[in-house]
């Protein structure tokens, strides 16, 4: 066991979960949610706040201000805490409850968006706030996720080459697209040391990222309503984009295997069992031929115990087909989601 003196030098980073029992297909899970952060955003969170030292950008009196769905607020917050600065995080109504009252019990002063800008919806919104927020006070330092090279580094310096250690024989990875800092850390590691590797994006329905059109979304953490400027999809595979409801039975889904993960890591899983079945299935439910692929957990479950684990919730904002136990990914009524119905609601589209 290591000795730490600082809460954001603890993770564990060679964690995996073996899906197959549970779906079928040779799917890994790269489990990242158990730091004191309890997400993935620890890591780009470390690696942008130590960038901004070095440059001297950030220091003793700072403030930094920055836009986030939750998780990378609560990573900022941690070690804000850590480092001794202040930190006002600017998040919208969606982020969730627990998530927002972590932040708080740290010292974060949390501004909480609830219109969405017409055309660049919450992240418009949050965007304009954060630049007011500067304008007022020179000690605030803005890291900006969504265009810190920090990000992606973080995730090309560990994430992509931990999986790679693990999976000598990998074949596809997919990866959830936020700020898109975790896809193109690994997309750009994959594509320098091991180009046969296929990195497909994972994205939610209703998020602008690959082009899809606009519409509202109620689980933080994947899809944006601005087109990520880190994003280079000439490095990816077209994305899978999933419907909520694919979201909501699929953690449930995973919870009832006996693992609470958030929100986002049922995207992820539901789109990468959908573009193995239409890659690698045989049609019926069955696999084909033996690939093996990783996707990635980004943070548990106990902070969505409010939202995508309580019924109420799911029927409300997602509608009762969120309920509905299992996923039909065969398209053919049988197989893991026998009774829950035909349309899948995955769609590939073209990035
Ligand atoms: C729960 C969760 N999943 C996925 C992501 C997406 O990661 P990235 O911003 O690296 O694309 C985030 C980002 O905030 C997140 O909080």
């Amino acid at each position: 066991m290591p000795v730490i003196s600082a809460s954001h030098e603890f993770e564990v980073s060679d964690l995996f979960v073996n899906l197959q029992p549970i779906f079928g297909h040779r799917l890994f899970l790269k489990v990242e949610g158990f730091n004191f952060a309890g997400s993935i955003k620890l890591k780009a969170a470390r690696e942008m706040v130590a960038r901004a030292e070095a440059a001297g950008l950030l220091g003793p009196g700072s403030t930094l201000v920055e836009s986030s769905s939750g998780n990378m607020g609560v990573a900022l917050s941690v070690l804000a805490a850590a480092r001794g600065y202040g930190f006002v995080c600017v998040t919208d109504s969606r982020c969730n409850e627990a998530t927002r009252r972590a932040m708080e019990s740290y010292g974060t002063e949390v501004h909480v968006i609830t219109e969405p800008h017409p055309v660049e919806g919450f992240l418009g919104a949050r965007i304009r706030h954060v630049r007011a927020l500067l304008a007022e006070d020179e000690r605030r330092v803005w890291l900006n996720q969504y265009l810190s090279p920090g990000n992606w580094m973080a995730h090309y310096r560990t994430t992509a080459p931990a999986i790679a250690r693990q999976f000598p024989d990998l074949t596809v990875l997919f990866v959830g697209a936020g700020t898109t800092g975790t896809l193109m850390g690994c997309a750009r590691y994959f594509r320098e040391r091991r180009p046969s590797v296929r990195v497909v994006p994972v994205d939610s329905v209703g998020s602008v990222t690959f082009g899809a059109p606009p519409a509202p979304r109620h689980i933080p953490g994947l899809g944006t309503s601005v087109r990520p400027p880190l994003l280079d999809d000439s490095l990816v595979e077209l994305p899978v984009h999933v419907e909520e409801r694919d979201t909501v039975r699929t953690c449930r889904e995973l919870m009832r295997g006996g693992f609470l993960f958030g929100g986002s890591t049922g995207t992820a899983v539901g789109g990468a069992l959908r573009w193995l079945d239409e890659h690698h299935g045989d049609g019926a439910g069955g696999v084909r031929e033996r690939v093996t692929a990783v996707t990635i957990a980004p943070d548990l479950g106990e902070r969505y115990l409010d939202t995508v684990y309580h019924d109420e919730w799911v029927a409300r904002a997602i509608g009762p087909e969120g309920l509905l136990p299992g996923v039909d990914r065969t398209g053919l009524g049988a197989g893991a989601g026998a009774g829950a119905g035909a349309d899948a609601g995955l769609h590939a589209v073209t990035g």
